[in-house]
């Protein structure tokens, strides 16, 4: 068996940690802004925390892997997910996924800034998780001298309806099946 360096953060034999949490903020919309709650939840990226109703007597803070507060799509990938595509280039089974109540940045996240019809954004800036991670695959494998075949399929699950995002037609596979609710 060819030997193959540890991935950064070491295996779960050895002790070391793999999983990662990060908390990312999305800017506040309109509504929120001129809503009467103010800042409801704050973002202190240094410490890694986020405070839940900072400056009243309920605040609450958590810590995580690394907390972004209104940062481009270019900075958390940098930081988050290239590092794991390159472990699964070199051979480890990575996982990234997005997960929050509805509204909280998960689609901007993963797939970047849409036009009003829906369709992404061609520019770079705003260019998700999903377009960054398969350019940084394809980079890496024309640079390397191995003949490669790659199987893509980037899922996501809503209501409990499975779709592959990157599909021409988007199916809505139901999961569970056995008649549940
Ligand atoms: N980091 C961000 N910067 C700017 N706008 C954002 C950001 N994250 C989300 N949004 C906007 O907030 C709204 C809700 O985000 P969306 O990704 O659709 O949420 P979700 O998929 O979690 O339901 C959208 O209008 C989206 O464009
Ligand atoms: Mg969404």
């Amino acid at each position: 068996m060819a030997a193959r360096a540890p991935p950064p953060g070491g295996t779960v034999a050895d002790g070391g940690e793999n999983i990662s949490v990060v908390v990312r903020l999305r800017p506040r919309s309109r509504a929120e802004v001129e809503g009467k709650d103010g800042k409801v939840v704050l973002a202190l990226p240094r410490e890694a925390e986020v405070k839940v109703k900072p400056g009243t007597p309920a605040e609450k803070r958590f810590t995580f892997d690394k907390v972004f507060d209104d940062a481009p799509q270019a900075a958390l990938f940098d930081a988050v997910v290239a590092p794991v595509v390159d472990q699964a280039v070199a051979g480890y089974s990575c996982t990234v996924f997005a997960y929050g109540q509805t509204g909280t940045g998960k689609t901007y996240t993963m797939e970047g800034a849409k036009r009003e019809d829906g369709s992404l954004m061609p520019d770079a800036e705003s260019a998700g998780i999903v377009t960054r991670a398969v350019r940084r695959i394809f980079a890496a494998l024309a640079a390397g001298r191995a003949e490669w075949i790659v199987k893509i399929s980037f899922l996501e699950i809503y209501n409990e309806r499975l779709d592959d995002l990157l599909a021409a037609v988007r199916r809505g596979w139901r999961l569970g099946g056995g008649g549940g609710a």
